[in-house]
């Protein structure tokens, strides 16, 4: 996703059992020129993880450069993205706009193909269609299998619902129906819970779920998903303690791997996803506006979930009884519960404010 799986946050969902990662969709056109932006956001995965490099473009050419680049660095999967709404890709007929022209798409996979060898699967992540007139993913997606394709992706929104409204199941289970068994066909839209996750695999058939937003401040969503897929018991969300560790992790990781002039902007990104739904988290983010320095916006993350650490141990219990319904008591009162003590509100911790 465009700005959100950088490096850092690819490696915390990797690490809390995202099976694969992609990186974020990079301009073929942009690759070729050498252009540092596009280039720097190629990042492989920590630790020799296998990773997937999402690229995009309506030029045969300059696509199979691209993919060829994206070998390069590591990458165990090229994944064309023909499923971008957003108009600075349509405009220039990528992303979903190639669902209007399903033979240059085949050409793209085909050439795609070509240029990567063999033991590299080259995938595709399109959408339904491009509008309600024009449902075209499972002869859309056969086209791109014939021509190459070894793994599908399906966004359950037209081209035309953008972002909004509901993810549909059945243009993912036509799909499903459509391919060949051997080819995986990967279901995208809405999953945010086990319910969800549940009922994207049961009523679409697929292979695997592909999880966008709802990871995003919520990583342990994959931690909970591999449990079910093992037959494990649910770990559940995390204590207050573990969501300062992963936190801390995630900014490590920005300080580490994210270019300077992007650093600020990160760490306040983690700051916002990670205090969602705690206690003074809105304040935090307020305050977390005006720091400029990323030592600092480290320090104030620190203090925030210190603070909120100790309350919880040694007010929690007032906050409850003073304010039952405000976001004080419920922050705290889901960590008292996952400590086994008194417990009086009931949502989940990864609830937002
Ligand atoms: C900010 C943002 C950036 C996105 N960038 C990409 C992208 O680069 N490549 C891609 O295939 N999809 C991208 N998407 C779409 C998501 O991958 C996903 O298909 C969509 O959000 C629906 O799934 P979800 O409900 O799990 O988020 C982006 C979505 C958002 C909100």
């Amino acid at each position: 996703m465009e700005a959100v799986t950088d490096l850092p946050f690819r490696a915390v969902c990797e690490e809390l059992g995202a099976a694969l990662t992609f990186t974020e969709f990079l301009s073929a056109e942009a690759l070729t020129r050498g252009a540092a932006k596009a280039l720097g956001r190629m990042w492989p995965s920590l630790d020799g993880r296998r990773f997937a490099v999402q690229i995009f473009g309506r030029e045969p050419d300059a696509l199979a450069r691209a993919a060829g680049m994206a070998v390069d660095v590591g990458a165990a999967i090229v994944d064309i993205n023909m499923g971008c709404p957003a108009k600075k890709v349509t405009a220039g007929a990528c992303g979903s706009a190639l669902m209007r022209e399903p033979a240059l798409a085949a050409e793209l996979v085909a050439a795609v193909r070509r240029a990567v060898p063999a033991r590299i699967p080259v995938t595709v992540k399109h959408r339904a269609g491009w509008d309600d007139s024009c449902l075209n993913a499972a002869d859309f997606a056969r086209a791109l299998v014939d021509a190459g394709a070894a793994m599908i992706t399906v966004h359950g929104r037209t081209r035309a619902q953008g972002f909004s409204g509901a993810a549909r199941l059945e243009p993912i289970a036509s799909v499903r129906a459509a391919l060949p068994r051997e080819i995986p066909v990967v279901g995208n839209g809405d999953v945010k819970d086990v319910a969800a996750y549940q009922r994207m695999k049961g009523e679409t058939g697929c292979d695997a779920v592909m999880i966008g937003r709802g990871a995003m401040g919520n990583p342990w969503l994959f931690r909970t998903l591999a449990a079910l897929e093992q037959g494990q018991p649910d770990p559940g969300p995390p204590a207050l303690a573990e969501r300062h560790a992963v936190w801390r992790r995630h900014a490590a990781l920005v300080v580490e791997h994210s270019p300077e002039k992007m650093r600020q902007h990160e760490l306040r990104k983690t700051l916002a996803w990670y205090s969602r739904g705690l206690y003074a988290g809105s304040a935090l983010r307020q305050r977390a506006s005006t720091v400029g320095d990323p030592t600092a916006l480290v320090v104030l993350g620190a203090a925030f979930f210190t603070d909120l650490q100790s309350a919880a141990r040694t007010g929690g219990d007032a906050a409850l009884a003073t304010a039952p319904a405000d976001p004080v008591a419920k922050s705290v009162a889901r960590n008292l519960r996952r400590d086994g003590r008194r417990v009086e509100a009931e949502e989940p911790c990864t609830a937002a404010s």
